[in-house]
């Protein structure tokens, strides 16, 4: 959302009739006070919420530029309170960021949060932090500690939530989860959320839906991205439209979410701009 949310977004979605709100992650941007501010106005929502936080959601400037450097000196460096940062951003929700973790939707259905904090790419982002917070030192050992998730689940249909999306869907710049920020492109999804998802497919289970953001829907040197793929009887759904919030040419706002919807057998997905 990088920040487009406000007050008039609390009204709507509670008047929308939904049963759970998910945030994929990047409340506001670099400030904490503004990630609180947002985090403060989920928190007035009466409908049942979920956030996964990501990349901008806890670390600070000079983590995020050690992830884009792969210096591991500066991660470790500017790893002071990260812990402290993501408590206070669960406290304004007045609930637990969830990442790692599952959650009941009835209907047969279940949602497995991936990796929080995730930035992309084939690097396990903020290693230090995620190692003391979670006890998970590699992408290998996230996605294990996400496969185990599959394991404890109940539910045979799976909806995976993450703040980026999974490998394997295109690396090409305007691709779903492509790279639009190095001229040989690639694919930036994530290795542990593919391997989490193919693991599940293996145990007999659905997966509905993968829902997730981080890649933003303008594309570096022009263009939109893909937001929606079918793929395996799984919908990919990238819900990063960054501006959230912007004007039409009448000036007045129109604002983005993505509607899913499950009856127990069938997903759907609609572009919603209200
Ligand atoms: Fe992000
Ligand atoms: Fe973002």
């Amino acid at each position: 959302m990088h920040g487009f949310f406000d007050e008039e977004d609390v009204r709507l979605f509670d008047a929308g009739g939904y049963d759970l709100i998910v945030f994929v992650g990047d409340l506001a941007g670099l400030r904490l006070s503004s990630t609180l501010r947002v985090a403060g106005l989920i928190a007035q929502l009466t409908t049942p919420t979920l956030v996964v936080p990501g990349n901008h959601d806890a670390p600070n400037a000079v983590q995020l530029l050690g992830e884009v450097l792969h210096s591991r000196a500066l991660i470790r460096l500017a790893d002071r309170n990260t812990e402290g940062r993501a408590d206070a951003i669960a406290a304004a929700l007045g609930s637990p960021l969830a990442g790692y973790s599952l959650h009941d939707v009835g209907l047969g259905m279940q949602i497995v949060a991936g990796r929080p904090h995730s930035m992309g790419g084939d690097a396990l982002s903020f290693a230090p932090f995620l190692k003391r917070r979670f006890g998970v030192e590699s992408l290998e050992a996230s996605a294990d500690r996400l496969c185990r998730l599959v394991d404890e689940s109940t539910a045979p249909n799976l909806l995976f939530v993450a703040h980026n999306g999974p490998l394997g869907l295109g690396d090409r710049r305007d691709d779903i989860w492509g790279c639009d920020f190095r001229a040989e492109e690639g694919d930036f999804g994530d290795r542990d959320l593919a391997v989490a998802v193919d693991y599940a497919r293996a145990q007999g289970r659905a997966v509905v839906a993968v829902v997730a953001g981080h890649m933003h829907s303008k594309v570096r040197g022009g263009g939109e991205r893909t937001a929606r793929v079918e793929r395996d009887g799984t919908l990919y759904l990238n819900a990063a439209r960054v501006p959230r919030i912007w004007n039409d040419p009448d000036g007045r706002p129109v604002r983005h979410h993505l509607a899913v919807s499950w009856d127990g057998a069938t997903v759907r997905a609609e572009e919603m701009r209200w």
